[in-house]
């Protein structure tokens, strides 16, 4: 299986990965859905909808707070590594991700797609006002604070700059996506359920295209039925398997 995905992928043109939150899970964070799902022990629907932040900013913020707190604390493993260094090979050209983690940027990878946006930028509900935490340095008094965050421009609430449920994409990161989709030769999905749509359609558009789609799961999802090859494991230790047959491939 690593070494039909390997040959596709070192003879590929135009390679993208489209990821989800399961290419987190061995840095520890957790995925949304399975046996410990976020949205297992939580409903999305009073924590990430603009009706639950418009009802309780609080707990949408402590929740956002929480899951800031382990993320930040969160490194890399292998798997993001891997798609470092496969860019940097010139083999993979861009991640698009629905990830709000930031780990494939600390992993170094430089064509990112953020489909459902970044949790460490947050944004004005009323004015044009966007912060980037890290970025600004304040990361840390923030997650300090317990108060609601308030913006420095108008006085408004600040929101967390991600998609929720019921939300459109980040303009221009969809089409974006799509259009990449659509000049890919192989797609290769890693840890994602595949049942969030637009998001969902990446894999589907390289394969309507005539491309391979591998992916890397230790279930299946939604998008295994389209898969050429279905590598069933974790992503990190597969990845790291398959980074090192790529490289044995181009010598
Ligand atoms: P899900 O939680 O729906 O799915 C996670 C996937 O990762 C599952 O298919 C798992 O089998 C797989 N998985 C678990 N551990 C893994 C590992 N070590 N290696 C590889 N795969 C592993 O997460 P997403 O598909 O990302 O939306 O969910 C899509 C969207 O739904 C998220 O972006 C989020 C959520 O609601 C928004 O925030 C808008
Ligand atoms: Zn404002």
């Amino acid at each position: 299986m690593i070494e039909g995905a390997a040959k596709i992928i070192a003879r590929s043109r135009f390679l993208i990965a489209f990821t989800g939150a399961g290419i987190s899970a061995e840095s520890g964070i957790p995925t949304f859905r399975g046996k410990n799902g976020l949205w297992k022990r939580y409903r999305p629907e009073e924590l990430a909808t603009p009706e639950a932040f418009a009802r309780n900013p609080k707990l949408v913020w402590e929740f956002y707070r929480w899951r800031m707190r382990i993320i930040s604390k969160a490194k890399p493993n292998k798997a993001h590594l891997a798609l470092a260094e496969l860019e940097r090979m010139g083999v993979l050209k861009a991640v698009i991700t629905q990830n709000v983690d930031d780990l494939n940027r600390e992993a170094g990878n430089k064509n990112i797609i953020e489909l459902h946006g970044n949790i460490f930028r947050v944004k004005c509900i009323r004015c044009d006002y966007r912060e980037n935490l890290k970025e600004s340095g304040r990361l840390e008094k923030f997650l300090e604070d317990e108060d609601f965050p308030k913006c420095p421009k108008c006085g408004s609430l600040l929101r967390p700059d991600v998609v929720w449920f019921g939300e459109a994409l980040p303009e221009g990161a969809l089409s974006k996506a799509f259009n990449l989709a659509r000049k890919s030769d192989v797609c290769l999905v890693i840890g994602t359920s595949g049942q969030v749509f637009p998001a969902a359609y990446i894999p589907h558009i390289v394969k309507d295209n005539g491309g391979y789609v591998i992916e890397i799961n230790p279930s299946q999802s939604g998008i295994t039925p389209i898969a050429d090859i279905f590598i069933r494991g974790k992503a990190g230790e597969v990845m790291d398997e398959l980074l090192k047959k790529v490289e044995e491939l181009r010598g």
